[in-house]
C-alpha cells in the first residue's frame, strides 16, 4: 500500500500521563512486530497455513462502513488469499455488554455476512460463525474467568472508560468480563494471529495472559493454548465526514451498502476548510487530510499526490475525487452485495456451515481442557 500514513491525529492529542506513554510504547512495539509478522506470513503462509491461523471479528451492531473496509476487511481477504487459515466471529454476545436491547440482531448479522462475502471472504476457506451458536466456545469462559483477577478486569481501558461513562448507572456483569469472552474467541481455535485495531491491544494482552496461566496452572506447563499475536493494520485512523470519530449514530460515515448517490451526498456534506488550494497537512488541516487519506487508500496513491492533482480545484474538486474513488472502488463490492442479498437462504447456509465447523473445533478444544483439568467423566 503506497498511501502515506500519518501518525494518527488522536495519538497527537493524548496527554502525557504515564499510562499513555506506556500505551504509545506498546503500540510502537506492536506495530514493529506486525511488520515482522506480515513478512513471515508472506514467506510461509502457503506451505504452513496453520502456523498463522487467524481469528478476528466484529460486533453486529450495524452496517459496516468504509473505515471497516479499508482498515480490516481488505486485509482479512488479503491474508485469506495468502493461505492463512481464517476464522471470523460475529460477536453477537458482545453486543449485549453495554446495551439494554439486542437491536436488529438478525439483520445486522446478515449485513455482516453480506459484506464479508462481497469483499471476498470465501466460506470454503474461511470459517464465519456467531458466538451464540458455539456453546463449547462459551463454556471456555468459565475456566478462563478463574485465571483473571477482578482488579485486572477493572484496569482494562475499554472497561475503565465504560465505568467512567456510566455515571453511577448499573453496569452488567458481562461488561468487565467480556475481554475474557473475547479470549475464548481467540483461543478456542488456537489462533496465532489476531488482526485488530489499537484499541483492542489490551484485550490481546489479557488473552495472552490467560493462555500462559492456563498452561502453567492447569496443564502442567504444556502448551495447550499458544499465545496469539496482534497484527495491527497500517491504515491510519480514519475520521467521519464531520471530522470526528466515525460512528454510525453520528451519521458521518459512508456504509459499504450505500448507493453511489448516497455516497456522493454524504461526501458533498463533508467538512473541509476555507483554504482553496488543497494540500496534505494532517496537523493543520485534519478534515482535508482525512478526505485525501480516504481517496489515497482507495486509489492506492499517496495523499500528497492526490492533493497535487486536486490543487486549486478546492474542496469541491477534492470531494469529486473522493466520491469517484469510493464509488468506483466499491462498485464491484456493492454489486456482489446486492446479488447476495437476493439469496438469504445462501447466507443462512454459510452461517450454518461456519457454525458447524466452529463447533467441531470448539468441542475438540473443550475436550482437551476438560481432560487436562481432570474433568473428563
Ligand atoms: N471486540 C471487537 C470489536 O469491538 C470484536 C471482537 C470480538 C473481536 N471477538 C473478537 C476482535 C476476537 C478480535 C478477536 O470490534
Amino acid at each position: 500500500m503506497t498511501a502515506t500514513i500519518p501518525t494518527t491525529t488522536t495519538e497527537a492529542a493524548t496527554t502525557a500521563a504515564t499510562v499513555e506513554i506506556d500505551d504509545t510504547r506498546t503500540y510502537a512495539a506492536a506495530r514493529e512486530r506486525s511488520s515482522v509478522l506480515d513478512a513471515l506470513i508472506d514467506e510461509h503462509a502457503a506451505e504452513d497455513p496453520a502456523r498463522f491461523r487467524m481469528l478476528t471479528g466484529d460486533r453486529p451492531t450495524g452496517p459496516l462502513h468504509i473505515g471497516h473496509y479499508l482498515a480490516s476487511l481488505r486485509n482479512r481477504v488479503r491474508l485469506q488469499d495468502k493461505g492463512v487459515e481464517t476464522f471470523v466471529v460475529i460477536a453477537d454476545y458482545q453486543v449485549i455488554t453495554d446495551r439494554d436491547s439486542v437491536g436488529e440482531m438478525g439483520a445486522n448479522v446478515q449485513g455482516l455476512v453480506l459484506d464479508y462475502l462481497a469483499a471476498g471472504l470465501d466460506p470454503a476457506r474461511t470459517t464465519i460463525f456467531t458466538h451464540s451458536a458455539v456453546p463449547a466456545l462459551n463454556q471456555l469462559m468459565l475456566p478462563f474467568l478463574s485465571l483473571v483477577t477482578d482488579a485486572e478486569l477493572r484496569r482494562n481501558p475499554t472497561v475503565k472508560d465504560e465505568l467512567a461513562l456510566s455515571a453511577g448507572r448499573p453496569l452488567s456483569g458481562l461488561l468487565p468480563t467480556y475481554p475474557v469472552h473475547q479470549a475464548a474467541d481467540i483461543l478456542f481455535c488456537h489462533s496465532r494471529i489476531v488482526p485488530v485495531g489499537r484499541d483492542q491491544l489490551p484485550h490481546l494482552e489479557q488473552t495472552r495472559a490467560i493462555a500462559r496461566r492456563f498452561n502453567s496452572r492447569y496443564a502442567a506447563g504444556h502448551s495447550v493454548f499458544p499465545e496469539p499475536e496482534a497484527l495491527l493494520s497500517d491504515v491510519p485512523l480514519l475520521l467521519g465526514t464531520d471530522g470526528t470519530k466515525m460512528s454510525k449514530s453520528k451519521g458521518n460515515v459512508v456504509n459499504l451498502g450505500d448507493t453511489a448517490d448516497e455516497t456522493a451526498a454524504r461526501i458533498r456534506a463533508a467538512r473541509t476548510d476555507s483554504e482553496r488550494r488543497i494540500t496534505y497537512d494532517p496537523g493543520a488541516r485534519p478534515a482535508v487530510a482525512n478526505l485525501l487519506t480516504i481517496a489515497g487508500l482507495f486509489l492506492d496513491e499517496s495523499c500528497e499526490s492526490v492533493a497535487e492533482r486536486v490543487g486549486d480545484g478546492g474542496a469541491r474538486a477534492l470531494k469529486d475525487v473522493v466520491t469517484e474513488a469510493v464509488n468506483e472502488s466499491l462498485a464491484g463490492h456493492r454489486g456482489r452485495r446486492a446479488d447476495l442479498a437476493r439469496d438469504p437462504a445462501y447466507l443462512t447456509s454459510v452461517l450454518h456451515e461456519g457454525n458447524a465447523r466452529a463447533n467441531e473445533v470448539a468441542e475438540r478444544t473443550l475436550a482437551t481442557v476438560r481432560a487436562v483439568m481432570g474433568m473428563s467423566y
